[in-house]
């Protein structure tokens, strides 16, 4: 008997999870997964539980509560001043994952490439994979996680139906700047392709950083659909209340997909996604610079650690390189993980996950450290963090 299909057998599990059990079992602070210790703005849990009292639990429209389109539509336009018709230019996802799997189903056809940026957010792929799409590869490196805008254009083809763009990044904390965006608009125009972004972590921002919407650039509003979620800015990742933004006729595709995958996402937590997109400009200062905090505690404790670190400009996340603390023993991103659990009781993620076979040895000597935590836990950490000189 067949027990799998052929489009999944090649996954494998996933080495979070691993990380996770071992983290649990030793008892370890655990920075490795991207979801906050602490709970969302009072004001949002309450909308939620208003919602839930006041018989809001029946299927919502599929494109999302009216009152969330609107409210995504007012956030597109208070901060990136986007003119988006709520009624057929955004729709409601269950998270950013599925928005973008939504958009890679309901845009492209097999037999396609598009085009990703490595290290990759682990969905992408598998989600191409699924859809019979060939994903083409384009290595960000040095210590800013830059491209080359020679090997981007080459990877652009005929065949190249799309581009994923994450800004900001995970698992680097690189946020594109302005310059690299315009590249990547001036390529997607040339060669005649669509521009899926996942900007989840765009009010996650450090020092200053501007995150710019690539969609907002000079001929891209039309071929770019946008995708972010409540759970990162809101700190309410298990509630899995994304949406995918732009043109009517593309947002229409995504939901000519979506229709199919999940129909209708929580009701009563599109109620309070409402309620969170309209906070006022305080919130999102006040939690730039909470952010700002957790992430020069952690970026000061890895580098006393004596880990090379590469400063973040936004996301949830700090890289490191480790091969300056670790023992001799030690050979590569998952035995790190594996023996900072053990011996230092600190969990984080090896960063080889993000990277295809072929390049797993550029993130060989990496390792990411969420900082997405109470200042309980980051303070926990870098005790933890200091022992580490002995070594
Ligand atoms: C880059 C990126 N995209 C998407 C997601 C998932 O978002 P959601 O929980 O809204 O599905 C994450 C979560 O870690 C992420 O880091």
């Amino acid at each position: 008997m067949r027990t799998i299909s052929q489009r999944v057998a090649g996954f494998g599990t996933t080495i979070f999870v691993e990380i996770n059990d071992l983290a649990r079992a030793h008892g370890a602070v655990n920075l490795g997964q991207g979801a906050p210790d602490f709970d969302g703005p009072p004001q949002v849990l309450a909308a939620a539980v208003d919602a839930v009292n006041s018989a809001l639990n029946q299927y919502a429209p599929g494109i999302g509560l009216p009152a969330a389109r609107a409210a995504i539509a007012q956030h597109a336009q208070r901060f990136y001043g986007q003119i988006l018709n709520p009624d057929t230019d955004v729709l409601v996802t269950a998270g950013a994952t599925e928005g973008v799997f939504a958009a890679i189903l309901g845009l492209t056809d097999p037999g396609d490439e598009v085009i990703v940026f490595e290290p990759v957010y682990d969905t992408y792929v598998p989600n191409l994979v699924m859809a019979g799409v060939s994903p083409r590869y384009v290595p960000m490196r040095g210590d800013d996680w830059s491209f080359d805008a020679d090997e981007l254009a080459r990877a652009f083809n005929p065949r190249t139906r799309a581009i994923i763009v994450n800004t900001p990044h995970n698992p680097t904390g690189k946020v594109y700047s302005r310059e690299e965006l315009k590249t990547i608009a001036e390529l997607c125009q040339k060669y005649d392709t669509l521009a899926i972004t996942d900007e989840v972590y765009e009010h996650i921002l450090y020092d200053d950083t501007v995150h710019t919407r690539l969609a907002t650039l000079p001929g891209m509003a039309d071929r770019t659909v946008t995708i972010s979620t409540l759970g990162k800015t809101f700190s309410v990742t298990g509630w899995k209340i994304g949406w995918a933004l732009g043109p009517s006729a593309l947002v229409n595709a995504v939901n000519q997909a979506h229709q199919f995958i999940t129909y209708a996402v929580a009701t009563p937590l599109q109620a309070a996604a409402a309620t969170a997109l309209k906070l006022p400009s305080e919130f999102f200062k006040n939690l730039q610079a909470d952010y700002q905090a957790r992430r020069d505690v952690m970026v000061k404790a890895l580098q006393h650690a004596g880990f090379k670190v590469f400063k973040p400009h936004g996301s949830y996340f700090v890289m490191v390189d480790w091969r300056s603390v670790a023992p001799k023993h030690v050979e590569d991103d998952i035995q790190f993980a594996q023996w900072l659990i053990r011996e230092v009781g600190v969990a984080c993620i090896p960063p080889s996950a993000f990277y295809r076979e072929s390049d797993k040895y550029l993130g060989k000597y990496l390792a990411r450290f969420a900082v997405c935590k109470k200042d309980e836990t980051l303070r926990a950490a870098a005790e933890k963090l200091a022992k580490l000189g002995k070594y």
